[in-house]
């Protein structure tokens, strides 16, 4: 067995903050940020939560691949940001779309999220244990984002990216995934319950923090050697491959993994521009655009890739239906 993705959405906030409103804040400049990341602007939430945008994309999914509410069987969501703890995010999805028969829980994956999420629902399909899974990425980072904090506040935005998939006959790729948590320290975010004898929310530790350098590091060389291993299990060329979808983080590091996989940038769609990095978000959105915009193709072959806190890292193949 396998999967087919029928439908994809996205949700993004309706207020754009661009790297000018940025330098109002801390001490950068748009030149600065552009020329380091490759992000202009980013849309923020004001009105909009994590569950609100998780519903909307999940909404969108549906209605272009035609499924109804009813025929869910497992509603995943990827998230290290939602406004509610409990009932997790994809119960307060299911109680939305009204979809009374699904199964539904959370992932935290981070800026890997998605790609673990699309694994875990392709193992499900693939075992016969459901037919139709509905796999959303919905992120508010701006919500643990230090907005005095210019080494971190430039890179993130808020959105959300659904796919709907359905079980099918034939064979799935098999996935890689990796994690190593002796170097999570490098992008941490502590959870506002922590028990501690100070309680202020103000506290440094629950917002994000990152080691810029480490990560930027960590993802040029560890995102193309997952590419290459997930190529290689599935016995697959890179001629084979018409695009990579990479976890949209900085454009550099896009840029530098094509290098190390000697692929052409036209390859490598990038769209950090308007949305900064939305973590669990971005390989949803970037999906949704380009099924919108026509540039997926059927049968193109697509490697998705993610990288992030844990730190993780995780790439996958799939088949354009
Ligand atoms: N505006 C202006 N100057 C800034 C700045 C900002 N927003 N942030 C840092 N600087 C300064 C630094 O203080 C430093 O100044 P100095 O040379 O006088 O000490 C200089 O710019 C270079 O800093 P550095 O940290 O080396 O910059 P960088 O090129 O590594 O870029 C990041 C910083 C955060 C953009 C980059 O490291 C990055 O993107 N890392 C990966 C992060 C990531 O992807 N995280 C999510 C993973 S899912």
């Amino acid at each position: 067995m396998t999967g087919r993705i029928l439908g994809t959405g996205a949700c993004v906030p309706s207020y754009i903050m661009d790297n000018n409103e940025i330098a109002e804040m801390v001490e950068t400049s748009d030149a600065w940020i552009r020329e380091r990341t490759g992000v202009v602007r980013r849309h923020i939430i004001h009105e909009e939560t994590t569950v609100s945008m998780a519903c909307e994309a999940a909404k969108r999914a549906l209605t272009d691949g035609a499924v109804k509410a009813e025929e869910i069987d497992l509603i995943l969501v990827s998230t290290v940001s939602s406004n509610v703890i409990a009932p997790c995010t994809a119960c307060e999805v299911q109680r939305e779309l009204g979809a009374v028969y699904a199964s539904c829980f959370d992932l935290n994956g981070a800026c890997s999220g998605f790609v673990l999420a699309y694994n875990t629902a392709l193992a499900y399909l693939c075992g016969g244990i459901y037919r139709t899974v509905l796999v959303i990425g919905s992120e508010s980072l701006s919500n643990l984002v230090d907005w005095k904090d210019r080494g971190t506040c430039i890179l993130f935005g808020d959105g959300a990216g659904a796919v709907v998939l359905r079980a099918e006959a034939g064979d799935a790729y098999l996935p890689v995934t990796h994690s190593d948590g002796v170097k999570g320290v490098a992008l941490a975010c502590q959870s506002r319950l922590t028990a501690s004898s100070e309680k202020c929310w103000d506290h440094a530790d629950y917002y994000l923090k990152m080691d810029g350098q480490a990560v930027f590091k960590f993802a040029v060389k560890k995102v193309p050697e997952a590419v290459e291993e997930v190529l290689e299990k599935n016995h697959l060329r890179k001629e084979d491959i018409s695009w990579y979808l990479l976890h949209q983080a900085n454009q550099r590091i896009i840029e530098a993994a094509a290098r190390r996989l000697r692929e052409p940038m036209e390859k490598f769609p990038i769209n950090i521009q308007e949305y900064g990095n939305t973590s669990s978000a971005s390989i949803g959105i970037l999906l949704d655009e380009m099924k919108r915009d026509g540039r997926l193709q059927s049968g193109q072959k697509i490697v998705i890739a993610g990288f992030g806190a844990g730190l993780t890292w995780a790439a996958s193949v799939l088949q354009w239906p």
